[in-house]
């Protein structure tokens, strides 16, 4: 996969690849990563990104001159219509974006070429969302001073879904969200740290009784953190008996 990163702050992402399974992803060829320079895109003389909104207000708007031709220059394409069916998407970060889960980095994990283009100031001309990204995505619901955090956060979410970027094909299937729950605690050695002892059944070795404990101990964190997401996750009627039996917040040990 290649991930292009248009930004007026390419040295923002001068370490954050370089770290972890995203580093060991770009050393194994799996994933080219590169930030340009808005600014290189620019032909006025003051090489500018950004102008006053039309219709006054605060604040600046980045221009949509220099993102398309950037967009031109790295794609081959001048608008999201010629993009469909190629594996290339264009994807735009900014607070008013669908919310990236990941479903969302599943799905753009798919993809042969991925162009990021970071918001900033008050925003961007919005024919830029119009014609030319595929995808215009938000983080959460807070907003950043610019979409560089969340091209970090976009970035290493899908490029660990890559396939061989995991050390263990299983690991992407375990973790949070992947079957619609969060993930069940861990533990490791020491069994007893200050007091409190490692659940006994995890000590034990039996393989199955370990597989049930952990079900049920990632049900009871989902609906103890993130209730909403129950109301979709793939639960069997007896789980869900069970987790309607089960007291709120009483984590018994099995
Ligand atoms: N830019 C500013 N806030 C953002 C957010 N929440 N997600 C993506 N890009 C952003």
């Amino acid at each position: 996969m290649r991930v292009d990163i248009i930004t007026i702050f390419p040295d923002y992402f001068g370490a954050v690849f370089d770290y972890g399974i995203v580093r060991r992803a770009g050393a194994g060829g799996l994933v080219e990563i590169k930030a340009h320079d808005l600014r290189g895109w620019t032909t006025d003389k003051h090489r500018m990104v950004d102008d006053r909104p039309f219709g006054g207000g605060d604040g600046m708007v980045l221009k949509p001159e220099p993102i398309f031709a950037a967009v031109e220059s790295l794609t081959g394409a001048r608008q999201a219509q010629e993009l469909a069916g190629t594996g290339v998407r264009v994807v735009l970060l900014s607070p008013q974006g669908r919310v990236f889960d990941q479903k969302v980095a599943g799905e753009l994990a798919g993809a042969k070429q991925i162009v990021l283009i970071c918001g900033r100031y008050e925003g961007v001309d919005e024919r830029v969302v119009e014609t030319l990204v595929t995808d215009e995505i938000s983080i959460g619901d807070y907003v950043l001073s610019g979409g560089e955090p969340a091209a970090a956060v976009v970035v290493d979410a899908i490029v660990r879904l890559l396939p061989g970027a995991l050390g263990s094909e299983t690991s992407a299937s375990n973790d949070s969200f992947s079957d619609g729950l969060l993930d069940f605690p861990h533990y490791t050695r020491p069994p007893e740290f200050r007091g409190s002892r490692a659940p006994e059944v995890l000590l034990g070795g039996n393989h199955s009784e370990i597989a049930r404990w952990r079900r049920r101990r990632a049900l009871l964190k989902t609906r103890r953190n993130r209730p909403d997401l129950l109301e979709c996750a793939a639960l069997s009627e007896a789980e869900r008996a069970w987790l309607a039996e089960e007291e709120p917040e009483i984590f018994r040990d099995e």
